[in-house]
This record gives structure tokens, sequence and C-alpha cells, in this order.
């Protein structure tokens, strides 16, 4: 499941493969072996006692310590798998629903989850919370701070995303893009010339490295308010890359690129948006 959604949302496979393999590698220690593995690893003590708690935080400094493994994200996703926790990456989304809803969870409303996770995984992110914590204060227990902050960022950006209409949306990349420095940005309004988006933004960097630090920012601004591209084209040739994300196109150039292919020119007889608005 791991594996599907991060292709759905077009994560890293092998990284979603990676966290789904460890993920539950600490699940059945023993007090004894949690009490000595939160010693050794130096983890807080407060998860000497709580094994759902500190099985993610135990695998998580376990797979750096022993298995070399120091993807940041890749070790997040599996700290943060039974909590869930406000601004989670993509990665963490993906193993925090997969564990959630994979084909063997059998529990009320999981096919309901199940389906969600492939529409849209925030939405899912909020349902398994939102269940956690009803099952949670059911049986008397104290709820974890973090799932119930993760709980509210979600259900804000869950309501932002409602909110944010195509062209805030162009209005954010081309402002993330104008914050790192991007070159002669426009926004051109295509929605009446074209059948696939909204609005197109265009942006210059210097070089083809600043084309793909460009594009890593525009993705990470727009997956903070939940939006995720259905697909980058170019990354492999940066001198033109092109980020899908339905209502909206992003796309970056460098200056030869923008010179030869004159994205703007064929363009030119649609609405560009003035950017001081
Ligand atoms: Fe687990």
């Amino acid at each position: 499941m791991a594996k599907a959604l991060a292709k759905r949302y077009g994560a890293d496979v092998k990284k979603a493969e990676l966290a789904a393999l460890c993920h539950d590698l600490y699940r059945k220690l023993d007090a004894d072996g949690l009490a000595q593995a939160v010693r050794e690893l130096g983890l807080d003590g407060k998860y000497a006692g709580n094994i759902n708690l500190a099985h993610g935080k135990v695998a998580a400094a376990a797979m750096k310590r022993d298995f070399g493994i120091d993807d940041g994200d890749v070790l997040n996703a599996v700290s943060f798998h039974t909590t869930g926790r406000a601004g989670m990456s993509l990665l963490e989304k993906i193993i925090y629903v997969a564990d959630g809803a994979e084909e063997n969870r059998d529990y009320p409303g999981v096919e309901k989850v199940r389906e969600a996770a492939f529409e849209d995984i925030d939405k899912a992110c909020l349902m398994m919370m939102e269940n956690t914590i009803e099952y949670v204060k059911g049986q008397g227990q104290d709820l974890d701070e973090e799932t119930l902050s993760a709980a509210e960022y979600f259900r804000k950006i869950l309501n932002t995303e409602e909110h944010m209409n195509s062209r805030e949306q162009a209005m954010l990349a081309a402002k993330v893009l104008d914050s790192k420095k991007a070159q002669n940005i426009v926004i051109i309004d295509i929605a009446e010339k074209s059948s696939f988006a909204d609005y197109l933004v265009i942006a210059g960097g210097g070089s083809e490295r600043q084309t793909l630090a460009l594009t890593d920012d525009v993705e990470d601004a727009m997956a903070k308010e939940g939006f995720f591209p259905k697909g980058i084209e170019g990354k492999n040739s940066p001198g033109w890359i092109l980020m899908d994300f339905g209502d909206i196109i992003v796309n970056i150039l460098t200056k030869e690129s923008r010179e030869k292919y004159d994205i703007e020119k064929v363009w030119g007889d649609c609405a560009f948006v003035d950017m001081e608005d």
C-alpha cells in the first residue's frame, strides 16, 4: 500500500518501501527490551513504558545507528507512523495512511479511509486521526499531543484547500519563486483558451541547478497547502521543468530555454495576471 500510494502521489517509491519495511521492526520488544533500547538509543524516558508510542522512535533511531540509514524523511516517516504530526511530509503521510488502511486492517470505517487514501491523502490522515482520538478517548486513555495537533493541522489545510482557488495557487507559486530569486515571473490566465489548466506560471532560473532548486521550493510550499503535483517533467534535463498541479502549471526555465521556446508568445492572446494585486 505504501508503494501504491507513493506512485499515486509522485513520491519516491524506494523510500516508501524502505520506511514501510522498517516501521514496525521493534513493535514486539518486551518491557525490558524496550527500556534497554530507550536507554541505549538515548531516547526520552517517557517512551520506556509505552511500546505503542515508542516503537516508531526506537525503529528510527536504530535504523540510523545500526543500518546507516540517514535519510531524514524516511526516518521521520518511521518515527511518526503511529501518531502523525502537524506539517507531515508527503512520505510521512503515506506511511501513516498505509499503516492504518492496508488490506489486513479491519475496523469500522477502514474502507472509507482506504478509499480516501487514494483520493486525498490529507483527508485520509484526518479520518484516521479522528478515529484514533475517538478510540483512545473511549478507552479512557490519554491522547498523544502529537496526534491532537496533527488533527488540528489537517482540519486547517483541508479548509484552506477548499478556499484556495486556482488563482491563489498560482499566486502562491509565484510568490515562492519570487522569494527564491527566480527571474521574470509571469502568470498567464489560460482558462478560456485551454482545457487542461487555469493558470500558467512561468519563471526563470539562472542555471540548471537553480531551476531544480526552484522546483523543490515550489513543491514544498504547495505541499504545505495540500497540493501535490500530478507530474513533474524535465528534471533529467533541467533547462525546462514543468510541474503539473492540475489547475495550475508551473514552468521553470533557464534563460536559453526560455528564449528558445518563448511560451509567453504561444499564450500571447491570454491575460497576464498583474502580480501587484
Ligand atoms: Fe507500528
